[in-house]
């Protein structure tokens, strides 16, 4: 293996304790610790797997944390009631609904409902706009890539000229993680190319890339000879290509694998994230950054 491997593992353990000891000074001297709602509707696996994980991280950290866990035919009425509930509570800062949300709900709906002011999700309009503007209008960073961002700047890859190829346009991690790596910032400063599913010449593309960020939700899309050598890869694909049972605990657990061939592609890599254990941990973190910030906005200390 040639590729230094990133580990989100290793980056959360860093981040959360800076935001412990954050979290122990603001009680001190303000007497006030965050507040993060969680909601999720329905009973879909991997939604609960997230949910729990964000749960357990707040209370690692010393949030409070509310859980508010809602049926399947939950009504798109009642969502918002439940939201306009948290927009006013006082002790909340951050509001976090799990997607994707039953079809019979408007997801753009729920999602403009939030406060703009405790969506730690980055995704209302307004945080979407703030984060296009970029530098001091930015408040909530989308997490995921967010987590990306951190992890290179961590690792030490110069991105300041660096030219950068992301795979995939969502609305979570393509479009926003483009839009921050072309931002005149420390961390960024990149010149930014998006490909997508009517790109002529994906290869090509990703050839020149000295920062591939791969967020297409293919299963080893990414070929080894797609990779410039000693490129910095970033695969953010989660996906389930089957189950196991696990060691730890003897239950059925999902098997994982990324969109970039890793075990080919680490022998040409110059930097690469593992699945699991690369971006996946770092948006839960960047989550409680986020929950963090809102408080210190509230309380006019940053
Ligand atoms: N579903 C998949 N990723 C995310 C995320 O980052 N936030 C929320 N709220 N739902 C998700």
């Amino acid at each position: 293996m040639s590729a230094k491997l990133i580990k989100g593992t290793e980056i959360r353990e860093q981040i959360l304790e800076e935001i412990i000891a954050e979290v122990a000074e603001i009680k001190e001297k303000h007497g006030v610790v965050p507040g993060l709602v969680t909601i999720l509707v329905g009973e879909s696996p991997a939604s609960i797997s997230y949910v729990t994980l964000k749960i357990k991280t707040a209370h690692r950290v010393g949030f409070n944390e509310i859980q508010e866990s809602q049926p399947d035919d939950l009504s798109e009425e009642a969502l918002l009631g439940l939201i306009d509930k948290y927009n006013k509570d006082d002790a909340i800062n951050g509001i976090l609904v799990q997607l994707p949300l039953p079809k019979h709900i408007d997801e753009k709906k729920v999602l403009n409902a939030i406060d703009p002011d405790k969506d730690v999700d980055g995704f209302h309009p307004v945080n979407v706009g703030r984060l296009m503007i970029g530098g001091d209008e930015v408040k909530f960073p989308p997490c995921t890539p967010a987590g990306i961002q951190e992890m290179i700047v961590r690792a030490g890859v110069e991105t300041s000229g660096a030219e950068v190829v992301v795979v995939g346009r969502s609305n979570i991690v393509g479009k926003p993680i483009a839009n921050m790596m072309f931002q005149k910032a420390a961390g960024a400063n990149s010149t930014v190319t998006v490909v997508h599913t009517r790109t002529k010449d994906l290869a090509a593309h990703c050839l020149r890339a000295d920062i591939l960020i791969v967020a297409a939700g293919v299963p080893g899309l990414v070929k080894p000879e797609w990779i410039k050598p000693g490129a910095c890869v970033i695969d953010v694909g989660v996906n389930r290509i089957g189950e196991k049972i696990s060691e730890k605990t003897g239950k059925k657990i999902a098997i994982l694998s990324g969109d970039v061939d890793f075990d080919a592609a680490k022998e040409i890599a110059g930097y690469i994230t593992p699945v699991p254990g690369g971006v996946g941990p770092m948006t839960i973190t960047m989550l409680m950054k986020n929950t963090l910030k809102s408080l210190k906005f509230k309380l006019g200390i940053i």
